[in-house]
């Protein structure tokens, strides 16, 4: 009998390293494939899926008729041609807000590269043409991803951002529960699925889980309390009580990279072990090969933050990049 139990025991054992070992991390496609064809657009979610991604991120912003818009920014201006088309129809602070406009209006607009407010590019290697890139919906690019993992027997994930449930509440639109309709409309509602939803805004987050009921793998985004993303105090998010209070809700956070590794010595600040001792997982934003900070290279980037920090996953711009580095 007793070895019996132990070949039993032996057993369990022998799954559960392989299960540990087998823990890989993930990479978010940020944006879609933002490193080299404009952000958000369909296009850049199928070179992100081509590349390899596990995940394909969307950051949703509400329509005037409430439809589910992607788009990193309440405002249009910056990715879009909003101006040129649509000049009359900016607010006193001047800015075009994607919830002025319908569906139909905003599928009118040319998608082209970030610029700044001077109309710089952001980043002035990527993508340069002129090509006609729309704003996509949240379905279609649901509707993408689920046909194309179809199609090649794939299960490559969404990753969902709330973008200012606060502010939109302002202005009379729930996004959260908007967003959770969609998701139970495609059956994505679901802690067993290749989906996570991520939000700034802790009392977001807390409703999402508590009040709509949301049953998807959850993500607490930490800010600096200064960038005003909300009003969530990210320092008390960052200490033990803190973390502690997020696991009640959430499976993970989605720390800026600065916020867990020291840039300067290269060396681990506690984040990641705090999170970790929660049983949160991490997934850092952005790795930017070309917005990489001094005196380190993409590949002592991507080797600190897997193998010395120890995160379990990242947001990236550049999906092909990491994935060669974690997988090739
Ligand atoms: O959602 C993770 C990361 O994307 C947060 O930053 O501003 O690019 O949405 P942002
Ligand atoms: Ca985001």
């Amino acid at each position: 009998m007793n070895v019996i139990k132990s070949v039993i025991l032996g057993i369990i054992m022998s799954v559960f390293t392989i299960n540990t070992l087998q823990a890989e991390p993930i990479v978010i496609a940020h944006r879609g494939a933002s490193g080299y064809l404009p952000e958000h657009t369909l296009e850049s979610v199928t070179l992100a899926y081509a590349q390899g991604a596990h995940y394909i991120e969307q950051d949703l912003v509400a329509t005037k008729d409430a439809k589910l818009i992607v788009l990193h920014d309440i405002h249009l201006e910056t990715v879009t041609d909003v101006q040129k088309k649509f000049p009359n129809r900016k607010r006193q602070d001047g800015r075009f807000y994607a919830l002025d406009f319908t569906l139909a209006e905003l599928k009118t607009l040319i998608v082209h590269e970030r610029r700044d407010e001077k109309g710089d590019l952001v980043f002035k290697d990527r993508y340069q043409g002129v090509a006609n890139f729309q704003i996509a919906t949240f379905e279609e690019q649901i509707e993408l991803i689920q046909q194309l993992n179809r199609q090649f027997d794939k299960n490559t994930g969404i990753y969902t951002e709330i973008k200012s449930p606060a502010w939109h509440q302002e202005q009379g639109v729930d996004i959260s529960r908007l967003t959770m309709s969609i998701l139970r409309k495609y059956q994505l509602d679901d802690s067993s699925k290749a989906v996570y939803v991520q939000c700034f805004d802790f009392d977001e987050t807390k409703r999402l889980r508590k009040e709509l009921g949301a049953k998807v793998k959850l993500i607490q985004l930490i800010a600096e309390n200064d960038w005003q993303e909300s009003a969530t105090n990210y320092n008390y998010l960052k200490t033990t009580k803190g973390l502690k209070e997020v696991a009640e809700v959430a499976q993970g956070i989605g720390p800026w990279i600065p916020q867990i590794l020291n840039l300067e010595t290269k060396a681990p600040t506690n984040l990641v072990a705090l999170a970790h001792s929660e049983g949160l997982a991490v997934h850092p934003y952005t790795f930017r090969r070309d917005a990489l900070p001094v005196n380190i290279t993409a590949e002592e980037m991507l080797n600190v933050l897997f193998n010395d920090v120890k995160i379990d996953g990242i947001f990236t711009d550049f999906t092909d990049i990491t994935v060669d580095y974690l997988y090739q």
